[in-house]
Protein backbone atom coordinates (compact mmCIF):
# COMPACT_ATOMS: atom_id res chain seq x y z
CA UNK A 1 0.00 0.00 0.00
CA UNK A 2 1.36 3.32 -0.76
CA UNK A 3 1.79 5.97 1.55
CA UNK A 4 2.95 9.42 0.53
CA UNK A 5 6.48 10.92 2.13
CA UNK A 6 6.02 12.56 4.89
CA UNK A 7 8.30 15.55 3.96
CA UNK A 8 6.31 15.92 0.38
CA UNK A 9 5.54 19.60 0.87
CA UNK A 10 9.40 20.89 2.18
CA UNK A 11 11.02 21.81 -0.97
CA UNK A 12 7.68 22.35 -3.22
CA UNK A 13 6.67 25.98 -4.21
CA UNK A 14 2.92 26.70 -4.32
CA UNK A 15 2.00 30.02 -6.17
CA UNK A 16 -1.63 31.65 -6.21
CA UNK A 17 -3.60 30.86 -9.34
CA UNK A 18 -4.34 34.61 -11.36
CA UNK A 19 -7.06 36.02 -8.54
CA UNK A 20 -7.99 32.77 -6.98
CA UNK A 21 -7.87 31.05 -3.77
CA UNK A 22 -5.95 28.45 -5.55
CA UNK A 23 -2.35 27.54 -4.81
CA UNK A 24 -0.88 25.81 -7.65
CA UNK A 25 3.02 24.03 -7.45
CA UNK A 26 4.75 25.30 -9.52
CA UNK A 27 5.33 21.82 -11.31
CA UNK A 28 2.49 19.89 -12.23
CA UNK A 29 2.58 16.58 -14.46
CA UNK A 30 0.26 15.72 -17.32
CA UNK A 31 -1.14 12.72 -18.68
CA UNK A 32 -1.09 13.32 -22.53
CA UNK A 33 1.95 10.56 -22.91
CA UNK A 34 3.34 7.44 -21.29
CA UNK A 35 -0.35 7.03 -19.51
CA UNK A 36 -2.20 5.02 -21.65
CA UNK A 37 -3.54 1.39 -22.46
CA UNK A 38 -0.40 0.56 -24.18
CA UNK A 39 1.96 1.51 -21.66
CA UNK A 40 3.39 -0.34 -18.42
CA UNK A 41 0.66 0.50 -15.94
CA UNK A 42 3.33 0.02 -12.66
CA UNK A 43 5.50 2.58 -14.45
CA UNK A 44 2.51 5.15 -14.21
CA UNK A 45 1.92 4.18 -10.42
CA UNK A 46 5.44 4.97 -10.43
CA UNK A 47 5.41 8.05 -11.90
CA UNK A 48 2.03 9.37 -9.42
CA UNK A 49 3.67 8.33 -6.57
CA UNK A 50 7.13 10.20 -7.08
CA UNK A 51 5.26 13.50 -8.15
CA UNK A 52 3.10 13.57 -5.13
CA UNK A 53 6.27 12.66 -2.94
CA UNK A 54 7.93 15.74 -4.11
CA UNK A 55 5.15 18.09 -3.82
CA UNK A 56 3.66 17.81 -7.14
CA UNK A 57 -0.04 18.17 -5.99
CA UNK A 58 -1.52 18.63 -9.56
CA UNK A 59 -2.22 16.43 -12.00
CA UNK A 60 -3.29 16.99 -15.66
CA UNK A 61 -5.35 14.51 -17.91
CA UNK A 62 -8.09 15.18 -20.89
CA UNK A 63 -10.76 12.75 -22.29
CA UNK A 64 -8.59 11.71 -25.08
CA UNK A 65 -5.30 10.75 -23.44
CA UNK A 66 -4.26 7.73 -24.67
CA UNK A 67 -3.74 5.83 -26.96
CA UNK A 68 -6.60 4.55 -26.65
CA UNK A 69 -8.72 7.57 -26.26
CA UNK A 70 -9.84 7.61 -22.92
CA UNK A 71 -7.18 5.05 -21.38
CA UNK A 72 -4.83 7.61 -18.87
CA UNK A 73 -8.03 8.53 -17.30
CA UNK A 74 -8.70 5.38 -16.68
CA UNK A 75 -5.26 3.67 -15.33
CA UNK A 76 -5.52 7.08 -13.61
CA UNK A 77 -9.11 5.58 -11.75
CA UNK A 78 -7.06 2.61 -10.88
CA UNK A 79 -4.08 4.57 -9.47
CA UNK A 80 -6.95 7.00 -7.65
CA UNK A 81 -8.54 3.51 -6.17
CA UNK A 82 -5.40 1.34 -5.67
CA UNK A 83 -3.07 4.28 -4.08
CA UNK A 84 -4.45 7.84 -3.80
CA UNK A 85 -8.10 7.35 -2.62
CA UNK A 86 -6.51 8.66 0.96
CA UNK A 87 -4.93 11.75 -0.70
CA UNK A 88 -7.96 13.20 -2.90
CA UNK A 89 -8.53 16.97 -0.83
CA UNK A 90 -4.77 16.88 -1.11
CA UNK A 91 -4.99 16.77 -4.89
CA UNK A 92 -5.97 19.04 -8.14
CA UNK A 93 -7.25 17.12 -11.16
CA UNK A 94 -7.98 18.40 -14.18
CA UNK A 95 -9.76 17.11 -17.59
CA UNK A 96 -10.49 18.52 -20.68
CA UNK A 97 -12.63 17.65 -23.58
CA UNK A 98 -12.04 19.97 -27.14
CA UNK A 99 -10.77 17.55 -29.52
CA UNK A 100 -11.73 14.25 -31.36
CA UNK A 101 -12.73 11.32 -28.80
CA UNK A 102 -15.82 9.76 -29.97
CA UNK A 103 -17.53 9.02 -33.89
CA UNK A 104 -20.17 11.13 -35.30
CA UNK A 105 -21.19 15.00 -34.80
CA UNK A 106 -20.88 15.13 -30.78
CA UNK A 107 -17.96 14.03 -29.93
CA UNK A 108 -15.49 16.64 -30.78
CA UNK A 109 -15.96 20.71 -30.72
CA UNK A 110 -17.32 22.89 -28.13
CA UNK A 111 -21.21 22.48 -28.07
CA UNK A 112 -22.76 21.72 -24.56
CA UNK A 113 -23.73 18.05 -25.73
CA UNK A 114 -20.21 16.96 -26.22
CA UNK A 115 -18.55 18.77 -23.01
CA UNK A 116 -21.38 17.58 -20.60
CA UNK A 117 -21.64 13.93 -21.68
CA UNK A 118 -17.70 14.25 -21.97
CA UNK A 119 -17.64 15.43 -18.61
CA UNK A 120 -19.66 12.80 -16.95
CA UNK A 121 -17.55 9.71 -18.91
CA UNK A 122 -14.74 11.70 -17.46
CA UNK A 123 -15.78 11.26 -14.20
CA UNK A 124 -16.89 7.45 -14.62
CA UNK A 125 -13.26 6.45 -16.07
CA UNK A 126 -11.25 8.44 -13.23
CA UNK A 127 -13.69 6.97 -10.62
CA UNK A 128 -14.12 10.80 -9.19
CA UNK A 129 -17.41 12.54 -8.03
CA UNK A 130 -15.99 15.92 -9.55
CA UNK A 131 -12.77 17.15 -10.56
CA UNK A 132 -11.12 20.71 -10.11
CA UNK A 133 -10.71 22.06 -13.02
CA UNK A 134 -12.20 21.23 -16.37
CA UNK A 135 -11.34 23.10 -19.44
CA UNK A 136 -12.80 23.74 -22.58
CA UNK A 137 -9.44 22.03 -24.53
CA UNK A 138 -9.67 24.54 -27.95
CA UNK A 139 -11.14 27.05 -29.59
CA UNK A 140 -14.16 26.13 -31.59
CA UNK A 141 -14.76 28.60 -33.95
CA UNK A 142 -18.12 26.63 -35.20
CA UNK A 143 -20.08 27.28 -31.77
CA UNK A 144 -21.47 30.45 -30.08
CA UNK A 145 -18.79 31.24 -27.12
CA UNK A 146 -21.78 31.78 -24.89
CA UNK A 147 -22.62 28.21 -25.63
CA UNK A 148 -19.59 26.92 -25.01
CA UNK A 149 -19.12 29.08 -21.69
CA UNK A 150 -22.45 28.09 -20.26
CA UNK A 151 -22.06 24.59 -20.50
CA UNK A 152 -18.91 25.28 -17.81
CA UNK A 153 -20.55 27.30 -15.52
CA UNK A 154 -23.35 24.47 -15.42
CA UNK A 155 -20.64 21.87 -14.79
CA UNK A 156 -19.84 24.14 -11.74
CA UNK A 157 -23.10 24.74 -10.58
CA UNK A 158 -23.73 20.69 -10.66
CA UNK A 159 -20.76 20.31 -8.47
CA UNK A 160 -19.03 18.36 -11.05
CA UNK A 161 -16.19 20.55 -11.28
CA UNK A 162 -15.18 23.33 -9.15
CA UNK A 163 -12.79 25.92 -11.31
CA UNK A 164 -12.96 26.07 -15.16
CA UNK A 165 -10.29 26.69 -17.43
CA UNK A 166 -9.52 27.42 -21.18
CA UNK A 167 -6.72 26.04 -23.56
CA UNK A 168 -5.06 27.37 -26.65
CA UNK A 169 -7.44 30.22 -26.55
CA UNK A 170 -5.88 33.37 -28.38
CA UNK A 171 -6.26 36.52 -26.12
CA UNK A 172 -8.61 38.07 -27.84
CA UNK A 173 -10.60 34.96 -27.18
CA UNK A 174 -10.08 34.68 -23.73
CA UNK A 175 -10.93 37.98 -22.79
CA UNK A 176 -14.37 36.78 -24.34
CA UNK A 177 -14.47 34.10 -22.79
CA UNK A 178 -13.38 35.29 -19.32
CA UNK A 179 -16.41 38.58 -19.72
CA UNK A 180 -19.38 36.16 -20.52
CA UNK A 181 -17.76 33.32 -17.34
CA UNK A 182 -17.98 36.29 -15.46
CA UNK A 183 -21.34 37.07 -16.26
CA UNK A 184 -22.51 33.49 -15.22
CA UNK A 185 -20.37 34.05 -12.08
CA UNK A 186 -18.17 31.52 -12.65
CA UNK A 187 -14.61 33.17 -12.87
CA UNK A 188 -12.29 32.19 -15.24
CA UNK A 189 -9.52 30.46 -13.30
CA UNK A 190 -7.02 29.28 -15.72
CA UNK A 191 -5.39 29.25 -19.09
CA UNK A 192 -3.14 26.47 -20.43
CA UNK A 193 -0.69 27.04 -23.44
CA UNK A 194 2.02 25.81 -25.41
CA UNK A 195 5.46 27.74 -23.74
CA UNK A 196 9.00 26.80 -24.20
CA UNK A 197 12.11 28.89 -25.57
CA UNK A 198 10.93 27.34 -28.83
CA UNK A 199 7.63 28.79 -28.55
CA UNK A 200 6.81 31.73 -27.88
CA UNK A 201 3.66 33.11 -28.81
CA UNK A 202 2.31 33.29 -25.19
CA UNK A 203 4.67 36.46 -25.16
CA UNK A 204 4.61 38.04 -28.58
CA UNK A 205 0.85 37.46 -29.00
CA UNK A 206 -0.39 39.50 -26.18
CA UNK A 207 -1.67 36.66 -24.22
CA UNK A 208 0.71 36.87 -21.42
CA UNK A 209 -0.68 40.59 -20.88
CA UNK A 210 -4.03 39.67 -21.21
CA UNK A 211 -3.86 36.97 -18.73
CA UNK A 212 -2.27 39.61 -15.69
CA UNK A 213 -4.93 42.40 -16.84
CA UNK A 214 -7.36 39.26 -16.36
CA UNK A 215 -6.12 37.92 -13.26
CA UNK A 216 -6.51 34.44 -14.45
CA UNK A 217 -3.57 31.70 -13.96
CA UNK A 218 -1.57 30.55 -16.34
CA UNK A 219 0.07 26.94 -16.59
CA UNK A 220 2.21 26.39 -19.89
CA UNK A 221 2.55 22.76 -21.37
CA UNK A 222 5.18 21.62 -23.26
CA UNK A 223 7.87 23.45 -21.36
CA UNK A 224 10.65 21.22 -22.73
CA UNK A 225 8.85 20.71 -26.52
CA UNK A 226 8.32 17.38 -25.67
CA UNK A 227 11.59 16.71 -24.80
CA UNK A 228 13.56 18.29 -27.29
CA UNK A 229 14.94 21.24 -24.94
CA UNK A 230 16.39 17.79 -22.86
CA UNK A 231 19.73 16.20 -23.73
CA UNK A 232 17.63 13.32 -25.13
CA UNK A 233 18.18 13.88 -28.60
CA UNK A 234 22.09 15.10 -28.60
CA UNK A 235 23.44 11.56 -30.01
CA UNK A 236 20.26 10.52 -32.34
CA UNK A 237 17.08 9.48 -31.47
CA UNK A 238 16.85 7.02 -28.55
CA UNK A 239 14.96 3.59 -28.39
CA UNK A 240 11.62 4.15 -26.51
CA UNK A 241 12.10 8.27 -26.82
CA UNK A 242 8.93 10.09 -27.92
CA UNK A 243 10.67 11.00 -30.99
CA UNK A 244 11.33 7.15 -31.69
CA UNK A 245 7.48 6.43 -31.31
CA UNK A 246 7.11 9.35 -34.48
CA UNK A 247 3.24 10.55 -33.87
CA UNK A 248 3.39 13.62 -32.03
CA UNK A 249 6.90 14.47 -32.40
CA UNK A 250 8.12 13.20 -35.34
CA UNK A 251 11.64 12.15 -35.98
CA UNK A 252 12.23 14.44 -38.62
CA UNK A 253 11.60 17.45 -36.34
CA UNK A 254 14.75 16.50 -35.11
CA UNK A 255 17.11 17.97 -37.79
CA UNK A 256 20.54 18.98 -37.51
CA UNK A 257 20.39 22.65 -37.16
CA UNK A 258 17.89 22.29 -34.23
CA UNK A 259 20.24 19.73 -32.66
CA UNK A 260 23.15 22.12 -33.31
CA UNK A 261 21.16 24.90 -31.06
CA UNK A 262 20.10 22.35 -28.40
CA UNK A 263 23.59 21.54 -28.18
CA UNK A 264 24.35 25.13 -27.58
CA UNK A 265 21.83 25.25 -24.72
CA UNK A 266 22.86 22.60 -23.05
CA UNK A 267 26.38 24.42 -23.01
CA UNK A 268 25.21 27.32 -21.25
CA UNK A 269 22.92 25.11 -19.08
CA UNK A 270 26.17 23.08 -17.82
CA UNK A 271 27.63 26.67 -17.40
CA UNK A 272 25.00 27.53 -15.00
CA UNK A 273 25.24 24.07 -12.94
CA UNK A 274 22.21 22.89 -14.24
CA UNK A 275 20.82 20.11 -17.01
CA UNK A 276 19.67 21.63 -20.30
CA UNK A 277 15.44 20.06 -18.49
CA UNK A 278 16.39 22.46 -15.35
CA UNK A 279 17.33 25.22 -17.42
CA UNK A 280 14.51 25.26 -19.89
CA UNK A 281 12.27 24.64 -17.18
CA UNK A 282 13.72 27.98 -15.05
CA UNK A 283 13.75 29.86 -18.06
CA UNK A 284 9.66 29.33 -18.27
CA UNK A 285 9.49 30.31 -14.66
CA UNK A 286 11.76 33.01 -14.38
CA UNK A 287 10.46 36.22 -13.66
CA UNK A 288 7.12 34.78 -11.89
CA UNK A 289 4.72 35.71 -14.45
CA UNK A 290 3.76 32.28 -15.43
CA UNK A 291 1.78 29.80 -12.46
CA UNK A 292 3.18 26.26 -13.15
CA UNK A 293 4.99 24.37 -15.68
CA UNK A 294 3.52 21.34 -16.94
CA UNK A 295 5.99 18.75 -17.83
CA UNK A 296 5.55 14.71 -19.43
CA UNK A 297 7.69 12.12 -18.22
CA UNK A 298 8.24 8.87 -19.48
CA UNK A 299 9.78 7.20 -15.98
CA UNK A 300 9.71 8.65 -12.47
CA UNK A 301 13.47 9.50 -12.65
CA UNK A 302 12.59 12.35 -14.70
CA UNK A 303 10.54 14.14 -12.63
CA UNK A 304 12.85 13.58 -9.49
CA UNK A 305 15.81 15.42 -11.73
CA UNK A 306 12.97 18.09 -13.02
CA UNK A 307 11.69 19.15 -9.43
CA UNK A 308 15.45 20.26 -8.74
CA UNK A 309 14.86 23.57 -10.79
CA UNK A 310 12.53 25.41 -7.92
CA UNK A 311 16.15 27.14 -6.29
CA UNK A 312 17.52 28.09 -10.01
CA UNK A 313 14.93 30.11 -11.83
CA UNK A 314 16.88 33.50 -12.15
CA UNK A 315 19.02 34.53 -14.89
CA UNK A 316 21.40 36.98 -15.46
CA UNK A 317 20.35 39.55 -18.54
CA UNK A 318 23.82 38.55 -19.79
CA UNK A 319 22.30 34.64 -19.79
CA UNK A 320 18.77 35.63 -21.34
CA UNK A 321 20.40 37.34 -24.03
CA UNK A 322 22.78 34.44 -24.91
CA UNK A 323 19.95 32.31 -24.85
CA UNK A 324 18.27 34.60 -27.44
CA UNK A 325 20.84 34.90 -29.90
CA UNK A 326 21.24 30.79 -29.68
CA UNK A 327 17.30 30.76 -30.67
CA UNK A 328 17.52 33.60 -33.14
CA UNK A 329 20.20 32.15 -35.00
N1 LIG B 1 -3.80 21.75 -23.60
C1 LIG B 1 -3.23 21.11 -24.59
O1 LIG B 1 -3.65 21.17 -25.74
C2 LIG B 1 -2.01 20.29 -24.31
C3 LIG B 1 -1.16 19.90 -25.36
C4 LIG B 1 -0.02 19.17 -25.04
C5 LIG B 1 0.26 18.84 -23.72
N2 LIG B 1 -0.60 19.21 -22.72
C6 LIG B 1 -0.35 18.86 -21.31
O2 LIG B 1 0.99 19.15 -20.98
C7 LIG B 1 1.62 17.97 -20.47
C8 LIG B 1 3.08 18.00 -20.79
O3 LIG B 1 3.31 18.02 -22.19
P1 LIG B 1 4.59 17.33 -22.78
O4 LIG B 1 4.61 15.89 -22.34
O5 LIG B 1 4.69 17.66 -24.21
O6 LIG B 1 5.73 18.10 -21.92
P2 LIG B 1 7.29 18.22 -21.96
O7 LIG B 1 7.66 18.33 -20.53
O8 LIG B 1 7.70 19.29 -22.91
O9 LIG B 1 7.84 16.83 -22.58
C9 LIG B 1 7.87 15.66 -21.82
C10 LIG B 1 8.88 14.69 -22.38
O10 LIG B 1 10.20 15.21 -22.23
C11 LIG B 1 11.09 14.17 -21.89
N3 LIG B 1 11.69 14.49 -20.57
C12 LIG B 1 11.08 14.93 -19.45
N4 LIG B 1 11.96 15.13 -18.47
C13 LIG B 1 13.18 14.82 -18.98
C14 LIG B 1 14.49 14.83 -18.44
N5 LIG B 1 14.72 15.22 -17.20
N6 LIG B 1 15.52 14.44 -19.25
C15 LIG B 1 15.28 14.03 -20.54
N7 LIG B 1 14.05 14.01 -21.09
C16 LIG B 1 13.01 14.40 -20.33
C17 LIG B 1 10.29 12.88 -21.85
O11 LIG B 1 10.38 12.31 -23.15
P3 LIG B 1 10.46 10.72 -23.41
O12 LIG B 1 9.05 10.29 -23.36
O13 LIG B 1 11.08 10.67 -24.77
O14 LIG B 1 11.30 10.15 -22.32
C18 LIG B 1 8.89 13.38 -21.60
O15 LIG B 1 7.89 12.48 -22.06
C19 LIG B 1 0.82 16.84 -21.13
O16 LIG B 1 0.97 15.61 -20.45
C20 LIG B 1 -0.57 17.37 -21.03
O17 LIG B 1 -1.07 17.20 -19.73
C21 LIG B 1 -1.72 19.94 -23.00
Amino acid sequence: MYKAREERYESMKYVRCGRSGILLPRIALGFWHNFGSVDNFENQRAMVHQAFDQGITHFDLANNYGPAYGSAEENFGRIMDLDMRPYRDEMLISTKAGHDMWRGPYGDGGSRKYLMASLDQSLQRMRLDYVDIFYHHRPDPETPLEETMEALSDMVRQGKALYVGISKYSAEQTKKAAEILARNHTPLLIHQFRYNMLDRRYETEGLKDTLKELGVGSISFSPLAQGILTDRYLHGIPEGSRAARNHFLKEKDIGAALVEKVERLNHLAGERGQTLAEMALCWNLRGDHLNTVLIGASRPEQIENNVKILEGTDFSEEELKRIDEILAE
